[in-house]
């Protein structure tokens, strides 16, 4: 396993629609051991295949449930079958760091995807796991959190993503183990 570095705003590679991948092999299960633990290392609780600058449809989730329990996912491929609700709650991401804001996401989502095994998984996911799934898809897509902001908020942060995409990063950013006083970006 090895550490990859999480690319950050301005980096191109994050506004790739990723591709899907052909088939579960050694070289991805490598990738998602180098995801699970480069999401460790950061403090994150989900990072997408993009975020370290591998464009593939592939994304890691582990993400604290009720009672010490945790859900931890490796998706491969992931699409949405369904969506139910809409409801709105706070966000970071690993690729801007210093910045969080309420996205609107929908409440519960049935995704299907592959996992690391190359078997059909059907996930029913809501509350947080759900939103961390949405967050890692759009990943895969090429957006970001900030995209589903209104028009006024990303006025708001304009200059804070200058600054990101300049490579000025936040004073208090010592990556790999910064977490930003938040429980966790995505
Ligand atoms: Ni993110």
């Amino acid at each position: 396993m090895s550490l990859r570095p999480v690319r950050i705003y301005g980096d191109p590679v994050l506004r790739d629609r990723a591709v899907e991948v052909p088939g579960v092999d050694d070289t991805l299960r490598q990738l998602i051991a180098d995801l699970r633990e480069s999401m460790k290392a950061y403090g994150g609780v989900g990072l997408a295949a993009n975020q370290v600058g591998v464009a593939q449809r592939v994304l890691v989730v582990d993400v604290p449930l009720e009672e010490g329990e945790r859900a931890v996912h490796a998706l491969i491929n992931p699409v949405v079958k369904r969506r139910v609700g809409t409801i709105s709650g706070e966000e970071g991401c690993l690729s801007l760091p210093g910045i969080w804001e309420d996205v609107t996401r929908s409440e519960r989502v049935v995704v299907e995807a592959l996992d690391e095994e190359g078997r059909k998984l059907v996930l029913d996911a809501e509350g947080y796991l759900a939103r961390a799934i949405q967050h890692e898809m759009d990943h895969l897509d090429g957006v970001l959190f900030v995209d589903r902001l209104s028009p006024l908020k990303r006025q708001f942060l304009r200059r804070s993503l200058d600054e990101l995409a300049r490579g000025e990063l936040p004073e208090d950013y010592h990556p790999p183990t910064d977490r930003g006083g938040h429980g966790g970006s995505f």
